[in-house]
């Protein structure tokens, strides 16, 4: 008996068919990954399991049962807890109010006894969480645990979690894993959506590969490989060599000095960076999060301003510019989150063009014919799975982070910030994204790459600089950097 199966599941979206009678089965106490690329159905499935959206046709069974979920109050009565990427906690609640609200119908309840119910349960179930902290006050990886913990507080059987590394830091994946697998021990199911093979490969017991919201595979784990995995997911080889530049790099286009700025909480998050970007030349910057990327990418954007110390392109001085002048200036980025600057109810071509507008006004006219065509023209370089006027909230994950690229590479800029640029992205956009900035760099740009993937900075990186506590730890040439040698700078040795 499993612990859930889904049968024959339809979902359409106007023409787009996302589920294309879609057969899926969880084994009692296995971790199930569900792989694909971007926009292969993943989460409209899961969302169906938990009562978001409603199929247009097949059917649940929760343990042998045939299941009627019409919303999340239906799967958290059949045993289903659902994680997401974007937390529902409050951040002014306490971990142990976040847990139990909305569940404990005594209204009269003390703090006291919330929190020892919560520590109890964070006991029981072996998930390390402080029930009187702030939720405010709690890394992502935190947060994540408080969200586990609430749904097995709810009783849950089920675990979905939707992409949940592609937030974390490497150390928190591995506390995540752990406790995943020990709670599997205790008779836990859990569904697993990853983009990244290794994890997959390290946790998960069976694997069900859906393309365009077609089951193509269900494997064991010993029974398969990355290699097939990833050809299963898009039908082809990929390849993960090594890219860095054979030519000359350039002059030094781009030049940051003694770059001090405060975090919000007043702490000195940088504390004197100073790099030179030479056009032609990718340079990444390595290091654990939280070690300053953030800020740093802000303060090149214009979203944060250097308490000391300045930035100039090719001499232009843009230490306190705005936004809007950084990108005029010619600095293209992708943020770190990708809602961060998009709009969701506006269309993909009106989000495309948002930072262009000059361009496309003609005596106080929008010329929105061009709008479009230039947008089915990004749409159809960066393999974006959308119509020019579909709602940008409506597109996957994956597809919304290459919108992002699209808009902040077509513009051809003199240096490129790339922040977290693969990050959900499924292997094929991976390796596509990973090209065009290569490509950046051929046509001589100056490309700063912050990445928490240690694999994807060695691979594209012309020289890496290690970030450490706000200070640039070293810097290595490719040919010098190896994996021990950065993890070592990571770790803050010297
Ligand atoms: N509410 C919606 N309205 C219209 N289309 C939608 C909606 N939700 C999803 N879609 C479409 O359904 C398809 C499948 O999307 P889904 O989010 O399930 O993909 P995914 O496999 O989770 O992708 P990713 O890896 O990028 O997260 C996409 O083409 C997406 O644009
Ligand atoms: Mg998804």
């Amino acid at each position: 008996m499993y612990a859930i199966e889904m049968v024959n599941i339809n979902k359409r979206f106007g023409n787009l068919q996302a589920n294309k009678d879609v057969h899926f089965c969880l084994e009692q106490g296995e971790i199930h990954a569900l792989l694909g690329e971007n926009g292969a159905g993943k989460t409209t499935l899961m969302r169906i399991l938990y009562g978001l959206y409603h199929p247009d046709s097949g059917e649940i069974l929760v343990n042998g049962e045939k299941t009627q979920i019409s919303s999340p109050k239906d799967a958290i009565q059949a045993g289903i807890g659902m994680v997401t990427q974007h937390f529902t906690l409050v951040p002014t609640l306490t971990v142990a109010e976040n847990v139990v609200l909305g569940y404990t119908h005594s209204a009269t309840i003390s703090q006291k006894e919330i929190e020892a119910k919560v520590k109890a349960s964070s006991e029981k179930f072996g998930v390390q969480v402080d029930p009187s902290a702030l939720v405010k006050y709690l890394s992502v990886g935190e947060r994540q645990r408080v969200e586990i913990l609430k749904a097995l507080y709810r009783n849950a059987k089920v675990l979905i979690m939707d992409e949940p590394t592609a937030v974390l830091v490497p150390q928190e994946v591995d506390a995540l894993f752990e406790s995943l697998l020990k709670l599997v021990k205790s008779g836990l199911s859990v569904i697993f959506i990853s983009h990244k093979l290794n994890e997959v490969m390290a946790v998960c017991d069976r694997i069900t590969v859906l393309r365009d919201g077609e089951v193509t595979g269900i494997v064991k784990k010993q029974d398969t490989t990355q290699k097939d995995l990833a050809r299963m997911m898009v039908g082809r080889e990929t390849s993960t060599q090594r890219m860095s530049s054979t030519r000359k790099r350039g002059q030094v286009t781009y030049e940051m000095k003694d770059l001090h700025v405060l975090n919000p909480q007043g702490l000195e998050a940088l504390k004197g960076i100073s790099l030179s970007l030479h056009s032609g030349e990718i340079l990444g910057i390595a290091g654990v999060s939280g070690n300053g990327q953030s800020e740093l990418t802000k303060v090149l954007t214009g979203l944060l301003t250097p308490t000391q110390g300045s930035v100039t392109l090719e001499g232009q001085d843009l230490t306190h510019a705005s936004p809007a002048e950084i990108t005029q200036a010619g600095v293209g980025r992708t943020p770190e989150d990708r809602h961060e600057g998009m709009i969701g109810d506006l269309t993909v071509a009106e989000n495309l063009a948002m930072e262009d507008l000059d361009h496309y006004t003609h005596n106080g006219f929008l010329d929105q014919k061009a709008i479009l065509k230039d947008a089915e023209q990004k749409i159809k370089d960066f393999q974006i799975k959308a119509a020019p006027t579909d709602a940008l909230r409506k597109l996957s994950g994956g597809n919304m982070q290459k919108v992002v690229l699209a808009r902040a590479l077509s513009r051809h800029p003199k240096v490129v910030i790339a922040s977290q640029p693969t990050r959900g992205l499924d292997v094929g956009a991976t390796e596509y994204i990973r090209k065009r900035l290569t490509a950046e760099r051929d046509r001589g740009a100056a490309v700063l790459l912050l990445s928490e993937d240690l694999d994807e900075i060695m691979m594209l990186s012309d020289r890496i600089a290690v970030i450490y506590e706000g200070c640039i730890k070293g810097i290595l040439s490719a040919s010098e950097a190896s994996t021990e040698k950065l993890g070592l700078l990571m770790a803050g040795a010297c």
